[in-house]
């Protein structure tokens, strides 16, 4: 569970707040001074702060100087009723994550601090390079036995402790994240924040503001300064995710702040001078945009110094067990989930699919197959329907690697399938979800205290995100609802945090 402290000297607020996160999974501590949050932080140890700006006694900005001392990487969110405030700016300058303005728009609140909590987590959760498969205690961990994850691994344990920039390239699944991180947690910078932007899901001309700033009136809407990512990260490391989607104009400022350190905010003419390590990511072929001309040949030559190639699933199946055996494991921990080992014949039709959305279809498959499951064993019928077919029909790797762009893009398939014309009995969908509820009452009997429904659309809700990259427009559409109820599903289900909206 999550942990938030909240420094505020409105004692209002701190009922508002227990009340506003009642359903979320997350602890609240409270504070009414600066020096009491400063005594619970270490006896609390929050995954998160909030802090008022003003409070009585010791300042805001105060308190915030003496946790980036204690804690460089813990986020803390300022507050502030007055805003736009230069307090607020320095706030961003002396590393905060973000401010929010009182009074608050609270899906706004919820959303800073959904977001939070993930950089929080991305910073703390122990990547392990190749863990114990059975260890208990690993929460993440880069598994791998094949020559070519060996050579990855070598290769993140060379360059973490250097200040290197990266580029990590790999298809969509494979892991680059998770690599990024690990290097971060094994390097020097370890104690200092770690910022992940993902920049083809900020639009174009925000991209350049988010990363570098801007001055007031640098746009049109840019009604106060703002303070960038590369400011606020300074001594720590920036994650830059599918830099193959920057726009030229960014990718010229992110060779220059690369070479010298240097950039300036947007509509800013001060030469700003930061230390951060980057690291990148991209599942594109950055070769082909250098020669289409969309991405800068000399970027790219920085970038490439060091590359970390991540292979497919597909070319190193002898991974395959031993992912799936800790995919498992990780399920295992959740008490609702009874499946505990797979039998021979899962683990083989596991062996024969291509997986195009390579580790991360792997482990939706296994918790797909672990609901599913009505025993203690993963049996071939509790996985995911493609899994099965691209094991059954001869060269059924070939076909599914070539279905591989639509499957790699929605990760993970919904547990109803979509109605397969011209095969007789599963022609509409209400079959398929008859079928589905045979299964899901199965699961049911076993487990009377859990309601199925509620359970059934949080997971269709999630499925429909998730086929959609979070595009709302898009996942209504799928489940036929409106676009505002599927907000209040979202809500409900607590689905913010767990989805990457677009
Ligand atoms: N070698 C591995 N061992 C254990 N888990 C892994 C491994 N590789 C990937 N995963 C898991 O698979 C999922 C996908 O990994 P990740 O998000 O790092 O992929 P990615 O390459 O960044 O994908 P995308 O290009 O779609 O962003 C994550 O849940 C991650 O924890
Ligand atoms: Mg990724």
């Amino acid at each position: 569970m999550d942990r938030l402290l909240l420094i505020d000297d409105e004692t209002d607020l701190h009922y508002s707040f227990q009340r506003l996160f009642a359903s979320d999974d997350l602890e609240i501590a409270t504070a009414t001074s600066g020096e009491e949050g400063l005594r619970l932080l270490k006896r609390f140890k929050p995954d998160l702060v909030l802090l008022d700006i003003r409070l009585g006694g010791m300042n805001g900005l105060e308190v915030l100087r003496r946790i980036r001392m204690t804690d460089a990487r813990l986020p803390v969110i300022l507050m502030t009723a007055y805003g736009g405030t230069q307090t607020a700016i320095e706030a961003m300058k002396l590393g905060a994550y973000d401010y929010l303005l009182k009074p608050f728009d609270v899906p706004q609140l919820r959303e800073v601090v959904a977001r939070a909590l993930r950089a929080s987590r991305a910073m703390r959760q122990r990547v392990a390079v190749e863990p114990e498969v059975d260890a208990e205690d690993v929460e993440l961990g880069l598994v791998g036995r094949s020559q070519a994850m060996q050579s990855v691994f070598k290769l993140v344990g060379q360059v973490a402790v250097s200040d290197a920039t990266v580029l990590i390239t790999g298809e969509s699944g494979t892991g680059k994240e998770l690599v990024a991180r690990a290097i971060y947690q094994h390097s020097l910078r370890a104690n200092q924040p770690f910022m992940a932007i993902n920049c083809a899901a900020i639009p174009e001309n925000l991209l350049e503001s988010e990363l570098f700033g801007h001055e007031k009136g640098a746009f049109t809407g840019a009604t106060a300064q703002r303070i960038g990512r590369f400011e606020q990260c300074h001594r720590g490391t920036i994650f830059l995710d599918e830099i193959g989607d920057m726009p030229l104009a960014t990718q010229t400022k992110i060779l220059r702040v690369l070479q010298s350190g240097t950039f300036q905010r947007v509509g800013g003419g001060e030469t700003l001078q930061v230390d951060v390590r980057v690291l990148a990511a991209t599942n594109q072929d950055l070769e082909r945009a250098v020669a289409e001309r969309r991405f800068r040949e000399d970027l790219y030559y920085r970038l490439n110094v060091v590359r970390i190639t991540l292979p497919p699933l597909r070319e190193r199946p002898e991974d395959i067990p031993l992912l799936a055996g800790f995919f498992l494991r990780q399920q295992a921990r959740d008490p609702r989930h009874g499946a505990k080992s797979l039998s021979a014949e899962a683990l083989e039709a596991l062996q024969q699919y291509a997986w195009p959305g390579n580790v991360r279809e792997l482990e939706n498959a296994i918790r797909h197959a672990v609901v599913m499951a009505r025993g203690d064993t993963i049996l071939p019928e509790d996985l995911p329907r493609e899994v099965l077919k691209g094991g059954k029909t001869p060269g059924g790797r070939d076909e599914a690697a070539k279905a591989a762009p639509a499957a790699a893009d929605t990760g993970a398939k919904p547990a109803v399938a979509e109605a397969e014309p011209g095969r007789p009995g599963v022609a509409k969908p209400d079959e398929t979800v008859a079928e589905l509820g045979q299964r899901l009452f199965a699961w049911a009997r076993a487990h009377p205290d859990l309601p199925v429904l509620p359970a059934v659309e949080r997971e269709l809700v999630r499925q429909a995100l998730l086929a959609t990259r979070g595009n709302q427009v898009q996942a209504a559409r799928l489940l036929g609802i409106t676009r505002a109820t599927l907000r209040k599903r979202i809500e409900r289900f607590g689905l913010r945090s767990e989805i990457r909206f677009e």
